[in-house]
């Protein structure tokens, strides 16, 4: 019988909660690692209260147990908006320019992961697998440790990790990103990840092992490994067929009116590259006059983390570039860029993705991107769109029959939607291919029990793979 699982991160999406569909990669990696077994799933409720009650608030739904917290005004300042979103999320985005520290945000980060350790007191047993998700949450396996739990904890970051030299721009960077040496496996998305933090934890004094996977300390081991996040290839696959006579696809289909789709999907983000993106698009139609009133752009961009004046300035940037382009090059009867600021359910964007001629995914540094790899699961094999994906994505590392392309080029990224647009039949067919085997090389139950295994201690005797870069 497989041991109880409980899953640690920032926000909980509870199902039906009344909410809009919950954006973003963790909640949908979460969720399909978490099916098929017992588990726990622990977290902040999303809501801010000013006396949340001490006990956490616990629902029963699709077989999992949610346990959540509310955050009080001065932790969701300091920790969620402060030290996480505008001081870890830039600088693990490489944007060390755009991180704002400041001691009370650090103070807020430590005291909400004190509350989440101390939460979880009351949840854990001795023989539980703990699973702990993401930037929010890096110091939980010190803590935890300090309150006298044994288990076996594992981590997995589901953001990029920069080189040493951007990390220890970080101030305090030991006691955040070095207690990760505290759990007994870090999960991270790709090799250059893994690469890098495995050179920042040597940099603190961890040493290789005869393990090319392990790094020590005097007291403690730790398990470093790249697991790149999938998604569920075939269901995504029939939830995009089926989703092919919707209201709403239908709906689009005849807008579009014989024209060429091209969609992009991102949360509201400076990191997802929107506002290259639009300049590249605005390129596209100065070079490609022909293309003019024969393509549509659907950008879908629920708005994210908007009490931080970093995504408030991005969205005045994307919507006043959307304009300018439409200002420029659209007329009565065509809109060139459909600037959308809400989200959409899985259905609904399985549908679009199918529809679409070319998905445009040109983020600046993504960890995985998702979203990517959702497009190619979507396209119908005979006759499938053509994915344009940067470099800098995470996916690139497993979909090199992309177009791929370097987002800060807006002429490489123009000329890349051309080709996808005017790519034969054949060509297309056979990238598609290959990335879907790609895809279910590594979907994400396979990524789940890969990192499963790694947690229980059952991992294949290494294969030149390893944290010992
Ligand atoms: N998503 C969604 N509705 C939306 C926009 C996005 O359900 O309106 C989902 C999308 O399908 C994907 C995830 O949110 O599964 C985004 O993950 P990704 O890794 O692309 O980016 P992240 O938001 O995690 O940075
Ligand atoms: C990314 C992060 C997640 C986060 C999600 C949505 O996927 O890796 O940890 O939950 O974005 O962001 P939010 O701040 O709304 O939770």
């Amino acid at each position: 019988m497989d041991k109880r699982l409980v899953v640690i991160s920032n926000r909980v999406p509870v199902p039906d909660d009344g909410g809009p569909p919950a954006a973003g990669g963790l909640a949908v990696a979460v969720r399909a690692a978490l099916r098929g077994r017992e588990g726990v799933w622990f977290g902040w409720s999303g809501q801010v209260s000013d006396e949340p009650e001490e006990t956490p608030r616990i629902q029963e739904a699709e077989g999992v147990t949610y346990v959540v917290i509310d955050l009080k005004p001065q932790d969701f300042e300091e920790y969620y908006n402060g030290f996480a979103n505008r001081v870890l999320w830039p600088i693990l985005h490489y944007r060390v320019d755009l991180a704002e520290f400041n001691r009370a945000d650090l103070g807020g980060y430590v005291r909400v992961n004190q509350r989440f350790a101390l939460g979880l007191s009351s949840v854990l047993r001795p023989d539980d697998l703990v699973w702990v998700h993401d930037y929010h949450l890096m110091p939980l396996a010190r803590l935890l440790r300090a309150r006298g739990h044994f288990n076996r904890l594992g981590f997995f970051l589901h953001i990029p990790v920069p080189p040493p030299d951007i990390l220890q721009a970080l101030p305090h960077h030991a006691d955040i990103v070095g207690s990760l040496i505290d759990y007994d496996v870090v999960g991270v998305q790709t090799e250059n990840d893994r690469d890098n933090l495995g050179r920042y934890l040597r940099t603190r004094g961890a040493r290789r092992t005869g393990d090319p996977g392990v790094l020590a300390t005097e007291d403690h081991r730790v398990r470093i490994g790249a697991f790149p996040v999938g998604i569920e290839t075939d269901a995504f696959a029939r939830l995009a067929a089926e989703a092919a006579s919707s209201e709403i696809v239908t709906d689009m289909r005849e807008s579009l009116s014989g024209r060429a789709l091209v969609i992009g999907v991102d949360r509201l983000d400076y990191s997802k590259g929107l506002t290259n993106r639009m300049d590249a698009i605005e390129r596209f139609f100065e070079h490609a006059p022909e293309w003019r009133r024969q393509v549509t752009f659907l950008q879908v961009t629920p708005k994210s983390r908007v009490e931080i004046p970093e995504y408030a300035a991005i969205q005045e940037a994307v919507s006043s570039a959307a304009g300018r382009i439409n200002g420029a090059y659209g007329d009565v009867a065509w809109t060139p860029i459909r600037y959308i600021n809400r989200s959409y359910g899985r259905e609904d964007l399985a549908g679009l993705y199918r529809l679409a001629r070319v998905g445009l995914i040109t983020p600046l540094r993504d960890g995985m991107n998702l979203v990517a790899k959702e497009y190619v699961a979507a396209q119908d094999p005979a006759d499938p769109g053509v994915l344009v994906l940067s470099q800098f994505a995470g996916a690139a590392a497993e979909l090199p029959d992309a177009l791929i392309v370097n987002p800060h080029e807006p002429e490489a990224v123009s000329a890349a939607i051309r080709r996808a647009l005017e790519m034969p039949r054949d060509e297309r067919v056979s990238r598609h291919a290959a990335m879907v085997e790609a895809l279910h090389r590594n979907d994400v139950s396979g990524w789940a029990a890969e990192f499963m295994a790694a947690l229980v201690g059952d991992v294949p005797p290494p294969a030149g793979e390893g944290a010992s870069q």
